[in-house]
């Protein structure tokens, strides 16, 4: 392959010259993206099916296995059953998990029509008072106003008494989207803020706090999507004899929970260090869903948490034997060990990761791994390159990389030079030699 390094670190690490594919995924837009159940729910940082669809595409056959071991709102696996392949999911956030549950789940229609018709009745029939119901949320009356948590509550009990459960789930997520959106918070902020800007829209009467009326259409927008589903889903099974198997398995990448060799793929899109603070932006929902009791002991599992205690690092001696990796924990020293410690403990749950997806792959087994690189405390971090580095030494051996622009991403991850046009790599790996497991 030939190879061509990236301008100051050539001594350190040959990068082999990627294939650009911005044409390619730049003509996809709207309901293109989103199509069936794929724009069921919002999730930061989630990729365009077209992409893990051009992985599977190009990596695995039908009826083969695909893992992704970060799933987030389950993009990858929605692509492989319909490429009539099984999945796997893994994905520490609750909330992602119940998503990618209801993206991949086919419901039908009429099924799904009349218990929605029953269940709009009883809310709006609803003479008890619910609130009761409402749950715990640190600053409640910041975030929500009485009429809106009393409607909430309500909306609430009429969903949890249903019994089909993963009829009940499809309610669940309808009633999960609304939460921001009749929240005191700025739609437009990816982490629950009451801004200026909200404030000034309430006052100008440009805001809808009812509740009822936004679940109601939640419902009747979403019931459309799930049909899309359903059709599909049929269509899956004429095409392959059958439907694929969609598997959610597990909540930590760092420990999966497979079969030695069993796995023929994965795809994923991986956290980076430091940048969406994926509990916080679902926070609100979480809450209303009885997902979490607090954010806290969550966020410190999340690869790629802010957090991290002194004990941890105070004696922490960095020294890692990746020579553009420890460029990087110097220069953040010099700034503040916290940083550095940051940064090196998320490389170093990446590595546990490449292992474990080393382990789970059969011998010809790939993953292909979506990412691009960030900055933290001003300092560059070249995520592709030193997670391409650890891979090598994980045992897999690089045997292909695209590059695309990414445009339009409702999504925070602070790029090098603030450049408005982000660029993400397709960094494809082939199990080859024994990974080392020692940490970095
Ligand atoms: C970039 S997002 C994936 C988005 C996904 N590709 C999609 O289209 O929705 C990365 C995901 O990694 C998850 N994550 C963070 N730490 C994790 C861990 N220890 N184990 C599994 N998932 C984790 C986050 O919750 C987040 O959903």
């Amino acid at each position: 392959m030939p190879s061509s390094s990236s301008k100051g670190s050539s001594r350190a690490f040959s990068f082999p010259k990627a294939v650009d594919l911005s044409g390619e995924f730049r003509k996809y837009i709207g309901k293109q993206v989103s199509y069936a159940t794929h724009g069921i729910h919002r999730y930061p940082a989630k990729f365009i099916p077209q992409v893990p669809r051009f992985c599977i595409e190009s990596h695995s056959d039908v009826g083969d296995d695909v893992l992704d071991p970060f799933m987030g709102s389950g993009t990858t696996l929605l692509e492989s059953f319909i490429l009539g392949r099984n999945s796997y999911g893994i994905d520490i956030h609750p909330l992602a998990r119940l998503i990618a549950k209801v993206k991949t789940t086919p419901l039908d229609p009429d099924m799904l029509s009349a218990m929605a018709g029953e269940l709009l009745a009883n809310i709006r029939g609803e003479r008890d008072d619910n609130d009761s119901r409402i749950p715990e949320i640190p600053n409640r009356e910041h975030w929500f106003r009485p009429t809106v948590l009393s409607e909430l509550a309500t909306i609430k009990k009429n969903v949890w008494v249903l019994r089909k459960s993963d009829y009940k789930d499809f309610f669940k997520i309808c009633f999960s989207s609304i939460i921001r959106k009749v929240s005191n918070s700025d739609d437009d902020s990816l982490i629950p803020e009451v801004t200026s800007f909200q404030r000034k829209l309430d006052e100008q009467g440009k805001t809808s706090y009812d509740a009822l009326s936004r679940f109601e259409n939640a419902v009747k927008k979403k019931i459309i999507d799930a049909a899309d589903l359903w059709k599909l889903s049929q269509e899956v099974s004429e095409k392959y004899n059958g439907l694929p198997k969609v598997n959610i398995i597990g909540n930590d990448a760092r420990d999966i929970a497979l079969e030695d060799g069993s796995m023929d793929l994965a795809v994923t899109s991986p956290p980076y260090a430091s940048a969406v603070h994926y509990v916080s932006v679902h926070k609100l929902e979480m809450y209303w869903l009885d997902l979490i009791a607090s954010t806290k002991e969550l966020d410190s599992r999340v690869v790629g948490t802010a957090r991290a205690y002194m004990a941890e690092y105070k004696s922490w001696e960095p020294n890692p034997s990746i020579p553009e990796l420890k460029r990087v924990i110097d220069d953040l020293v010099v700034r503040d060990k916290k940083s550095a410690y940051i940064v090196y403990k998320y490389f170093e749950d990446m590595r546990k990761n490449f292992c474990e997806v080393h382990r789970v792959l059969s011998r010809k087994g790939k993953y292909c791994v979506v990412v691009g690189e960030n900055t933290f405390r001003k300092v560059r971090i070249p995520t592709y390159r030193l997670l391409s580095s650890i891979a090598k030494r994980s045992g897999f051996e690089m045997i292909g990389a695209n590059v695309f622009d990414v445009i339009n991403r409702h999504l925070d991850i602070p790029r090098w030079n603030d450049s408005r046009i982000e660029r993400d790599y397709i960094l494809v790996f082939k199990k080859k030699r024994k990974a080392i497991e020692e940490s970095l």
